[in-house]
This record gives structure tokens, C-alpha cells and sequence, in this order.
């Protein structure tokens, strides 16, 4: 099957008994048993529910997995997978440009465990090459990143993992299962904020993990049915009615962020455009080697600073201020002031995170509404029109 179909069957099967042609939810703690210990696959939800389940295994066909795992948050699903795998002692590389969130966890938590954990600049696999250590455990990735959408040659960068056995994964949310298959590319695991793309809709927080194989397997279920970061049915099953559109979202995001890279990339008001989609983005052919698309997430630099950079996000009409990305409607932010406002401000300089930048989540609205949004918005801080707000 093709992955629109899987979305929509995999797992998915008219109920035998009333003939719901759409998976109940099953809203229940627990489950009845016939006997001590006898039961019909579940007892307790947070170790398996059938509306959960169904999720995790359509995610783990669409990403060609073997196991799929579903959290109460993308953050959940990181916690459970490093306190599954590391132990003290042990070294983690992670890209210096990750979500602003799993740069806190690592650092402000994960390293009070006594695991080492070095940021580095992924873009060249080279530098993953000459930064592992005997006591390197993992490479973790993050690509298109987060909110400089930079690539990572993943298929590189787990070539030089595997030559010493060390694990790899990929935080593929803003790509999606649709644009990205790291697992194909033989990555271990790969790691999801369902709150985004796959959800799809803004209205549910979720995480997922997704293995390629069976020998992490034990570990990670271990660990999610000890550590209890569970998603409830409901969230569930929004997820998946979600999830059956994954495709036709995806193909209207990535047309229309392409068509408004094109615009923004020839405004006098912006300084830089960054999206993979872009001949004049500095990794287009690997973005063209690896991803389907380039997605739907756009930054920019607009000229001049902060104040420029509010002025923007405030004349904004049909765009939404918030933080998130991956529904239908559009979201504009500031990185800076918001999703990565716990980057130490040192950190967030050298990395490009400044004062200036904007990142732009493009729903799935007309693109034509959204073009003339930014047009009247960039106007204002042009001087070229007046500021209604
Ligand atoms: C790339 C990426 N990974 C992980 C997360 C964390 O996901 P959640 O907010 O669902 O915990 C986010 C959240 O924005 C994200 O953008």
C-alpha cells in the first residue's frame, strides 16, 4: 500500500461487531479479565490501550518501523528514549540547532544523570565523524532543523554512526513520515512531536518513537509503561482522524511555502529566506536527495532588528502569533522571544537565532490570503504603510 492509503486502512478495519466504519475510542483505564491475568491483550492503559495502539502501529507503517511507541508530548517521547538507553557516563552528540526544548532537557536535566552531552554543527558529517568518543551512545539528529531549517545529511551521519555501533536518531517532525524516512536510511529510531504535521490541527500535544528493529524494543516499552508519559485515548484518536489527511496537508503546506519562499526571497523588506525548497538554500541538493519536499516551515531575516521583527508579527492579519507549527492555519513567531527563548542568549547568537528572525508554520488556507497578509504586513515595516495596531 502507498502511504496515503496506509494512513487511512493501516490498522484500521471496520469494527466486527456494530460495523463503525471509524476506531472507537476507547476512553477506559482499565480492562476487565476473565481470570487473574487473563485478559484479551490489555489490563492497564498506561501500558497499551487499543486507540493508542492503533496510532503508534499506523505510525510506525508510515515510517516503514517495525515498533511504534505513542507519548503524552514529542518531549515525553524524548525523556522515555533517553532514560531507556543512557546511563552515566555515556555520550550524546546532538545538533546544535535542535528545538529549543530538547536542548533543555539535555542540558538542564539529562546531564544532571551524568551524561555527557555535546552540541554540534551536524551540516557537515564530517564533524560528527571527528567528535565521537569511545563513550559516544548516540547521534542524535534534528533536520530540517528547528527554526533555522538547516539539513543533515542523515543517511551520511548513520553511516559514520554505524562503522562503531553507535545508535541514531532522528527527530523527524518537521519533515513527517511523508517528506522523510530516516529509517529507510537506517537510522534506529526516529522521534515525533504529534502536536505537529501528524496531528495536524492544533488541538492535541502528542509524541511519538518509532524503531527500526526489535533489539531496543524491550527497553523502550520498559521504560514508557515505568516512566507513565502516556497520550490519553482521546488525544489518540484526534491524532489519527489527523493523520488520515497527513498527505493531502502535506502536499498544500510544501506548495504554498514554496510559492511564498519565492516571493518573500524578492522583498525589499527581508534581508534572508531559509527553506529547503529554495535553489538558494546552501543544502537544496541534499534537501532534494532526501526529502520529498521541502516542507512547510520557512524562516526569514527581515532587515533591521527586533523592532522591525515585532512590527511584523503585529500586522499580521491571517497569520496567528503563537508558538507550534504543522496545523492547518498559520502561525508566525519569534524564536528569540518564544520557542527558543531557553537557548542561553550566547548560544542562540552564534547559531543564528536573532533578534531579527521569524519563523513562519504555513497552513493550508489560500495562498493567495497569505501572500497579501505578509504583503500588507511587510508594508508596514517598509514605512510604506502605517501600522493599524
Ligand atoms: C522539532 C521538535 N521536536 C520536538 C518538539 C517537542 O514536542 P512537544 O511540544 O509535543 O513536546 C517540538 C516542539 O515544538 C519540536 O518543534
Amino acid at each position: 500500500m502507498q502511504f496515503k492509503t496506509i494512513a487511512i486502512h493501516s490498522h484500521q478495519h471496520p469494527d466486527p461487531v456494530t460495523g463503525a466504519v471509524i476506531n472507537p475510542i476507547y476512553q477506559t483505564s482499565t480492562f476487565a479479565q476473565e481470570d487473574a491475568g487473563v485478559h484479551k491483550g490489555w489490563d492497564y492503559s498506561r501500558c497499551g490501550n487499543p486507540t493508542v495502539d492503533t496510532l503508534a502501529g499506523v505510525l510506525a507503517d508510515l515510517e516503514g518501523g517495525k515498533h511504534g511507541y505513542c507519548f503524552s508530548s514529542g518531549v515525553g517521547a524524548l525523556v522515555t528514549m533517553c532514560n531507556a538507553l543512557f546511563v552515566p557516563g555515556d555520550h550524546l552528540l546532538i545538533g546544535d540547532d535542535v528545538y529549543g526544548g530538547t536542548f533543555r532537557y539535555t542540558t538542564k536535566v539529562l546531564a544532571k544523570y551524568g551524561v555527557e552531552i555535546e552540541f554540534i554543527d551536524m551540516t557537515d558529517p564530517q564533524n560528527v565523524e571527528k567528535a565521537i568518543k569511545p563513550n559516544t551512545k548516540m547521534v542524535y539528529m534534528e533536520s530540517p532543523t528547528n527554526p533555522l531549517l538547516k539539513l543533515v545529511d542523515i543517511a551520511a551521519i548513520n553511516h559514520i554512526a554505524k562503522k562503531r555501533n553507535i545508535l541514531t536518531c532522528v527527530d523527524n517532525t518537521f519533515a513527517s513520515p511523508y517528506l522523510q524516512r530516516p529509517i529507510e536510511m537506517g537510522v534506529d529510531i526516529v522521534l515525533h512531536s504529534t502536536t505537529k504535521y501528524i496531528g495536524g490541527h492544533s488541538d492535541v500535544i502528542g509524541g511519538a518513537l518509532v524503531l527500526k528493529d526489535d533489539s531496543l524494543n524491550d527497553a523502550i516499552r520498559f521504560h514508557r509503561n515505568t516512566i507513565g508519559a502516556n497520550p490519553d485515548p482521546f488525544n489518540s484518536w484526534l491524532t489519527l482522524r489527523g493523520l488520515k489527511t497527513l498527505g493531502l496537508r502535506m502536499d498544500a503546506h510544501c506548495a504554498s511555502a514554496l510559492e511564498l519562499a519565492q516571493y518573500l526571497e524578492n522583498h525589499e523588506a527581508i534581508e534572508t529566506v531559509f527553506y529547503p525548497g529554495l535553489p538558494s538554500h546552501p543544502q537544496h541538493e541534499l534537501a532534494k536527495k532526501q526529502m520529498k519536499a521541502g516542507g512547510g516551515m520557512i524562516s526569514v531575516r527581515v532587515k533591521g532588528g527586533e523592532k522591525e521583527a515585532r512590527q511584523l508579527l503585529k500586522s499580521v492579519k491571517v497569520f496567528t502569533l503563537a508558538e507550534s507549527l504543522g496545523g492547518v492555519e498559520s502561525l508566525i513567531e519569534h524564536p528569540a522571544l518564544m520557542t527558543h527563548l531557553s537557548v542561553d542568549p550566547k548560544v542562540r547568537q552564534e547559531i543564528g537565532i536573532t533578534d531579527n528572525l521569524i519563523r513562519l508554520s504555513v497552513g493550508i488556507e489560500d495562498v493567495a490570503d497569505l501572500k497579501a497578509d505578509l504583503a500588507q504586513a511587510l508594508q508596514v515595516i517598509s514605512g510604506k504603510a502605517p501600522a493599524t495596531v
